[in-house]
């Protein structure tokens, strides 16, 4: 089993560039099969959520070509099937795009159910409705999505939920259908807006993105296009909060500032210092910082993927913090781990209550999802002593080189297998 084995206490210092959105990759590489024509997508993270979402649609025979590990050409003009039922998919919450998107271009698709990280319960009702109110019929039958219709028609969706995963399905296969679709109470993320920029490269004509009613006017065909992703918000929020935590100074690069704003507020109130350039973004701290209140909400307000590496940094900063986590309600499974390396958290319901240490300890923990694990990567980076993270297959599920990037900026962090004592104990030496 990998691990990573962290040695903590160095301040990291330097530069970093952050990689392709995850999250809009994913809806961008599902919707990339809407075409028959050739789509070129650049700045793909290399992560394994990714691997996983082009496996799948090779599977279905749409042509893959990867030109290098972050630029990939897709052709969906030989798709054989629109059944995405193997067993490997289930890992992925992403691949539930694929019923939007096979459903727009063939009015039919049969999807397993998908996985993703255990943060909470993870419903798909909203995702229903659109469909439905599109036209198609949906089932959920032997752990699979089964939607057909004869024809979509354009609708008028108010959705319940403001859900990322909802917007993002619904309008793909809006793109295709007859007529005029509006989604109400639309997700705003910058990745909803992503995944419209490159549906309108394609041919598509989604108007409104980003606010709270998006309108579609369905077309008959899309056409191929070169996309570029958007940087990932939220690898960058995890650098910037690092920065913090080791009291480093980090210049972050290839950044959408605007993408960050509630997480330099966040840092700007509890004394870290942050300032702004065009692409990039410099993080500072220098003594304790101080406590705060966080309540996570839909964007634009502080993201719910952001939620661990906050906690993690307000445990070791001056006072008595709050966090509140307000849209999974299984989001704090990090705070066991945490508490083994001397952080003082009682979680009430979906609210965190922290009383700042002086510091941490390190100990043996285990990532217990995505975003949990990379927390408990930054409370490794300034315990005192070695940390051991394991099951780091999560953390690598949507960081891109995690260990290798924070080595860039000084950290003593290794992957290795926990069998391979040579290696743990050459770096041991290495650091001690
Ligand atoms: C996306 O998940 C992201 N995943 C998550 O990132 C992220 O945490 C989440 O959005 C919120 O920003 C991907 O983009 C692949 P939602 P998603 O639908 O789409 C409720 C990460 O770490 N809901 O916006 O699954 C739901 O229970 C991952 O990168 C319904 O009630 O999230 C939740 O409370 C983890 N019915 C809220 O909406 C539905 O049909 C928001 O969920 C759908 C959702």
């Amino acid at each position: 089993m990998e691990q990573y084995i962290i040695k903590g206490g160095k301040p990291l210092i330097g530069e970093v560039t952050i990689s392709g959105y995850k999250n809009a990759a994913l809806g961008i590489i599902a919707a990339s099969v809407m075409t028959d024509e050739t789509v070129k997508i650049e700045n793909i993270p290399d992560v394994r959520d990714i691997d996983v979402l082009l496996q799948a649609i090779e599977d279905i025979g749409a042509k893959v070509e990867r030109i290098n590990r972050n630029t990939v050409k897709i052709n969906g003009s030989k798709i054989n099937t629109v059944e995405v039922e193997a067993d490997y998919v289930r890992k992925i919450r992403g691949s539930y795009y694929l019923v939007g998107a096979l459903l727009g271009k063939y009015k039919k698709a049969k999807v397993v159910l998908p996985g993703g990280c255990n943060i909470g319960s993870r419903p798909f009702d909203q995702h229903i409705k659109g469909f439905e109110a599109l036209g198609a019929s949906v089932k959920i039958e032997h752990g699979s999505i089964c939607s057909e219709a004869e024809g979509l028609n354009g609708a008028h969706i108010y959705f319940d939920v403001c859900s990322v995963g909802a917007t993002i399905n619904v309008m793909l296969a809006a793109c295709l259908s007859e007529g005029l679709t509006i989604l109400e109470n639309s997700a705003k993320e910058p990745h909803v807006v992503d995944v419209a920029n490159f549906l309108n490269s394609m041919g598509a004509n989604v108007k409104g993105a980003g606010t709270d009613v998006i309108r579609i006017k369905g077309v008959t065909k899309l056409h191929g296009c070169e996309y570029s992703i958007i940087p990932d918000q939220i690898e960058a929020g995890t650098f910037m909060f690092a920065a913090a935590a080791t009291k480093g100074d980090i210049l972050i690069k290839n950044i959408i500032p605007k993408h960050l704003e509630a997480f330099t507020a966040k840092l700007l109130e509890i004394g870290a210092q942050v300032e702004e350039f065009d692409d990039a973004v410099r993080v500072k701290a220098v003594g304790k910082l101080g406590s705060s209140h966080v309540k996570t909400l839909v964007y634009p307000g502080f993201l719910t993927d952001m939620q661990p590496q906050m906690t993690t940094l307000l445990a070791i900063s001056k006072g008595t913090s709050i966090v509140t986590e307000s849209i999974f309600e299984n989001r704090f499974k990090y705070v066991d781990e945490l508490s083994r390396m001397g952080a003082n958290i009682k979680v009430e319901s979906n609210t965190a209550i922290i009383d700042g240490v002086d510091k941490f300890t390190g100990a043996v923990v285990s990532a217990p999802d995505l975003r949990g694990g990379a927390a408990l990567v930054i409370a490794g980076l300034m315990a005192e002593g070695y940390t051991i993270v394991e099951d780091v297959e999560y953390i690598e599920r949507g960081y891109e080189k995690l260990e290798y990037k924070m080595q860039q900026l000084g950290a003593s962090i290794i992957k290795v297998d926990s069998e391979d004592t040579k290696a743990i104990k050459k770096f041991k030496l290495k650091v001690s």
